[in-house]
Formats: C-alpha cells, sequence, structure tokens
C-alpha cells in the first residue's frame, strides 16, 4: 500500500461530509490520481459497491490500482478523460441501484508538477509537454512553436488572464528563428526576458497554467461534464467539483447557480413566470475552502474550492 510522503488529499473529511452517506452506491472518481480519496472512501464506506474512476495519466492509474488492491472487485478504472464519464455513468447506474455521488478534483497533483519529464513547471528544466496523457495528439512545444502571435496570445488571455499577453506572444515569435523552443527553461527565459524581474514569477505561473489547460482543454472537457449533469445524474445524485484557480471556479459556480433555478420566462403579466422547476438544488452556498491546519500541513491546498450540488 502507498503511505506517506503523499500528502493527505485534499478536503478528505469535508468531502465525505458532503458526498458520502449509506445511500450512496457508486462514486465516480474522475481525477483519481494517486487513489488518495479513492483509499479513504472505499475503507471507510464498505456500503459503496462500485468505485469507477478515470485518469488520463496511465501512470497514476497504475499506482492507484496497487493501492487499492484490497477493493479491486469494486474498482473500475479507466484510462480516459472525464467527460468520458458522460457515457460510463448511465451505464453503471444501470447495473448497480442507489446514489451517486461524482467528484471531480481538478487539475494536477503534485507528483506531476515535480517531475521535469512531464514539462508542467517552471521551476525544473524538462521538456515542454505538460499533458496528463503520454499520448496526447498535442504538447507545449508545438503551441510555442507552430500557433500565431494571435492564437499565442488568446490562450494566454483566456486561461491565464495574463495582463502582458500580447508582449509575451510577440516575444516567443521574435525568438523562433534563433532557437526552437524545446524545454521548459528555454521558454522560461523568453518570457524573464518580456517582463520586469519582480513580475517575472508570477508571469510565469500564469503563462504554464495557461498553456497547461490549452495543452489539456481542460475548460472544454468540465464544461461538457457541467452541461451532461442534468442527463446523468437521477434524484439524490451529487456532484463536487474542487477547483484550484478562479476560471475553473467561475465556470463551476456560474454553471452550478443556473442549474439550481427555476427557468423563468417573461409573459404578458409577470416578467418571472416559472416554466421549470430548479433541476438541482446548491449542497454549498459558499464554496468549501480548507482549514488553516490543513493549509499548513499541504500548502497546495490553499487554493482549493469545493463546490457540490444534488439533482432534485
Ligand atoms: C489533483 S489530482 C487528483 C488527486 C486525487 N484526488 C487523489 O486523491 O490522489 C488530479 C488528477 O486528475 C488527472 N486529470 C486531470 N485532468 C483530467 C481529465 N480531464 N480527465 C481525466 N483525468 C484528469 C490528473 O492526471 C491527476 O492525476
Amino acid at each position: 500500500m502507498i503511505q506517506k510522503p503523499f500528502h493527505d488529499p485534499v478536503l478528505k473529511k469535508e468531502i465525505k461530509d458532503v458526498l458520502l452517506d449509506g445511500k450512496v452506491t457508486i462514486f465516480v472518481d474522475g481525477t483519481l490520481g494517486l487513489g488518495g480519496h479513492a483509499e479513504a472512501y472505499l475503507a471507510e464506506h464498505p456500503s459503496l459497491k462500485i468505485y469507477m474512476a478515470t485518469d488520463l495519466d496511465a501512470q497514476h492509474l497504475t499506482l492507484a490500482k496497487e493501492r487499492l488492491s484490497e477493493w479491486a472487485e469494486k474498482l473500475e478504472l479507466h484510462e480516459a478523460n472525464f467527460s468520458a464519464l458522460v457515457d460510463l455513468i448511465p451505464k453503471a447506474k444501470s447495473r448497480q441501484s442507489g446514489l451517486v455521488s461524482f467528484l471531480l478534483d481538478l487539475g494536477l497533483c503534485s507528483n506531476q508538477l515535480d517531475d521535469a519529464n512531464k514539462g508542467f513547471a517552471f521551476a525544473v528544466d524538462g521538456p515542454l509537454k505538460m499533458s496528463y496523457s503520454e499520448t496526447s495528439d498535442l504538447s507545449a512545444e508545438e503551441i510555442v512553436n507552430d500557433y500565431s502571435a494571435e492564437e499565442l496570445s488568446r490562450v494566454l488571455n483566456d486561461y491565464g488572464e495574463e495582463p502582458m499577453h500580447r508582449k509575451i506572444a510577440k516575444k516567443i515569435i521574435e525568438a523562433r528563428p534563433n532557437q526552437s523552443l524545446k524545454t521548459t527553461w528555454e521558454l522560461r527565459h523568453v518570457i524573464e526576458s518580456a517582463v520586469p524581474i519582480h513580475q517575472q514569477r508570477k508571469t510565469l505561473t500564469r503563462v504554464f497554467q495557461a498553456l497547461r489547460m490549452e495543452v489539456n482543454q481542460e475548460l472544454h472537457h468540465l464544461e461538457l461534464v457541467l452541461k451532461a449533469l442534468p442527463e446523468i445524474l437521477e434524484a439524490g445524485d451529487r456532484i463536487g467539483i474542487i477547483s484550484y484557480h478562479s476560471l475553473e471556479d467561475r465556470m463551476v459556480k456560474q454553471h452550478f447557480k443556473r442549474l439550481s433555478k427555476p427557468k423563468t420566462e417573461a409573459t404578458d403579466l409577470s416578467l418571472h413566470t416559472e416554466v421549470e422547476p430548479a433541476q438541482f438544488k446548491l449542497v454549498t452556498r459558499r464554496a468549501i475552502e480548507p482549514s488553516g491546519e490543513e493549509i499548513e500541513r499541504n500548502p497546495r491546498s490553499r487554493s482549493a474550492k469545493l463546490r457540490v450540488i444534488q439533482k432534485i
């Protein structure tokens, strides 16, 4: 069994409190990672009959499978994007009665960030890959070497909310004839040459985040899941999403808000006649965040925000 040095999974107890009770028989974990949440919930909830999980990182699936071998007969692991769950959840529901709880713990695990070979971090030198999956069609290297200035600028602005997106895109284009950008540090040096020293760290963080989100089409896959929720979940089923940055959290918050409001239409008599009742209710009115104690133990949890809704 895999033990420390892995951190406890983020918001482990808070998720248990809002997503698990004796009626939940199918737990759907879209971002299995190293199986930290899975281990805790399988150990504490013998009433779970199916633990269905996806991850794009084949290495994570192998490690988690080993860690969770005690519950092998309950596991259904898929090397797939979590958006594939839109088809997999109804199939699981047709085989097993009871409620579904669905968890997405977005983004990447610390060990992926620390792995130079994956190219996610500007702190370590490595190939400019930034994909969760080894079989991805797109890499950060292709983006920085092949995208036009307009496309690069759009990625940095949309996914990094980078104020100097145009200037950085221009610098990257200018660097191309002299050097093809193949490593995280080659890209880092180009970005550092475009911004004042005191802004470099924040800019690098935003640019690397933006490229990762483009490589993995992160908001697109999240949106696919959010849009499918009314079809794939049934009364009593819940979904909890942990986001780590404002773009994702905003998307989750707005979507959950829309789903938990009745549909109204303007008529001759009133501006707000209810034409369809709300399909979901908010389980968390405000996002749940890690305690000070958790942040101290695991500083990378500090930006986590958990939002949960339930189908009515
Ligand atoms: C924050 S970690 C999850 C940690 C996990 N909850 C645990 O307890 O170990 C996120 C995981 O989701 C995976 N991932 C990210 N985006 C994904 C996607 N669109 N589809 C499937 N897996 C994804 C990453 O490869 C990573 O393993």
